[in-house]
């Protein structure tokens, strides 16, 4: 199984660290493909880079680790090679005006709604990977205690990827519900995100606000 990730900086980057380090096989894309190949030849023999068109085309499942605007670019340019593909989208609806972070979707929409819109209906929606920021994901992998990673899908394909990534990766999956629960695992105001939890602390959070795990 090959995971492609499109977008190798702050997030995708780490991601790429992270399932490579877990033995997971990945082919890495970016707007300039240098940024790309560096990557890759940093990560060794089970990290490659390619066109963005070749990278979706020769994987099982795509990391969309690009920001929302960039992605709602993306993907209806190439809609056909998303055909069933599992699509794990870590976006969150977060801008920057003059250096302050702005919401950049009305507080009813979610990142995850939208990103999950442009699909194809064959493809495997799942919300994952955007939880923590970059740097908290960057060093919470393979602790003891896991830490959990959340993920937000109605897809069961999709929920079997994101659980193999996200124990890869380091860290203990856990559901929240299908995407119409994703605003409460996005930035900038989700309830759920930015948060370190073990999985005890997890399950009893989720309890108290009433959503489903
Ligand atoms: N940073 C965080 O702490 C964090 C945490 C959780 C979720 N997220 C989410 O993760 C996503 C990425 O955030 P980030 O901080 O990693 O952003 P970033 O550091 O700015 O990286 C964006 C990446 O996307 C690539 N890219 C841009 N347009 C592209 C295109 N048309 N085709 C292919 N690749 C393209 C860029 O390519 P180049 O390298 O060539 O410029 C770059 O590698 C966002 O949706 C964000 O909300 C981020």
């Amino acid at each position: 199984m090959t995971t492609a990730i499109i977008g190798v900086g702050n997030l995708g980057g780490t991601v790429a660290r992270h399932l490579v380090g877990g033995g997971e096989s990945v082919v890495l894309a970016a707007k300039d493909e240098a940024h790309a190949k560096a990557l890759a030849d940093e990560l060794g023999p089970h990290a490659s880079a390619a066109s963005v068109e070749d990278a979706i085309a020769g994987a099982d499942v795509v990391v969309l680790a690009t920001w929302l605007d960039q992605t709602r670019e993306l993907v209806p340019a190439r809609t056909r090679l998303f055909e069933d593909k599992v699509v794990v989208d870590p976006s969150n609806p977060i801008g920057f005006e003059n250096g302050q972070m702005i919401r950049t979707l009305p507080e009813v929409e979610s990142s995850g709604s939208v990103v999950a819109g442009l699909l194809p209906e064959s493809a495997h929606y799942v919300k994952a990977f955007g939880t923590l920021g970059a740097d908290q994901l960057a060093t919470s992998a393979n602790r003891e205690p896991r830490v959990v990673l959340f993920y937000a899908t109605d897809d069961d394909a999709a929920e079997a990827t994101a659980q193999r990534l996200i124990t890869a990766a380091g860290f203990e999956p856990l559901k929240v519900g299908g995407v119409s629960d994703a605003g409460r695992i996005e930035g900038p105001d989700g309830e759920l995100q930015g948060r370190i939890f073990d999985l005890d602390e997890a399950r009893a959070t989720i309890a108290t606000k009433g959503v489903k795990a």
